[in-house]
């Protein structure tokens, strides 16, 4: 089936068995490797894309189902330069192997336009409070994404900077 995808502002005609997956059809078929597998089973959070602005287990997607919508992969992301979180990622030593990365900086991209946006979470919702990122909200809102190196002081610290700095900036 041809399927047509903008990815990081560029369109693509791909004609795909319908079972590929939107994973399968960036790494393999656009070669944009820096989503990464992990579970296949919309488990890790590896495989963390953008689409149409929101985050998305890319694995569980069918490529085929998104003509015309939009993705944005980690490469997306960096295109002009590290974007705030790539750099607070490298600053925080936010790694280890460094393969859940693009998944936890794809998702927390998405997360703290969540936030701005006043989405509750399990978290703020069950404690009638305003959206602010405190640990246990970091926490909730990012649970979809794991590291199996264990890298969280690091990955929080990250994304708590540019959060707290957006919030400076929006004030
Ligand atoms: Fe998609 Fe694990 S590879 S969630
Ligand atoms: Fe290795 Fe997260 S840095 S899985």
């Amino acid at each position: 089936m041809a399927v047509t995808i903008t990815v990081n502002g560029q369109d693509h005609t791909l004609d795909l068995d319908p079972r590929v997956t939107l994973l399968d059809a960036l790494r393999d078929h656009l070669h944009l490797t820096g989503s990464k597998k992990g579970c296949d089973h919309g488990q890790c959070g590896a495989c963390t894309v953008l689409l149409n602005g929101r985050r998305v287990n890319s694995c569980l997607c069918l490529a085929v189902m998104h003509d015309g919508d939009e993705v944005t992969t980690i490469e997306g992301l960096a295109e002009g330069g590290p974007s705030p979180l790539q750099e607070a990622f490298v600053a925080h030593d936010g790694m280890q192997c460094g393969y859940c990365t693009p998944g936890q900086i794809c998702s927390a991209t998405a997360m703290l336009d969540e936030v701005a946006a006043g989405w509750p979470s399990h978290v703020s919702a069950s404690l009638d409070c305003p959206v602010e990122l405190t640990h246990d909200e970091l926490a909730e809102r990012m649970s979809g994404n794991l590291c199996r190196c264990s890298c969280y002081p690091g990955i929080n610290a990250a994304i708590t900077e540019v959060a707290r700095r957006g919030k400076t900036e929006a004030t």
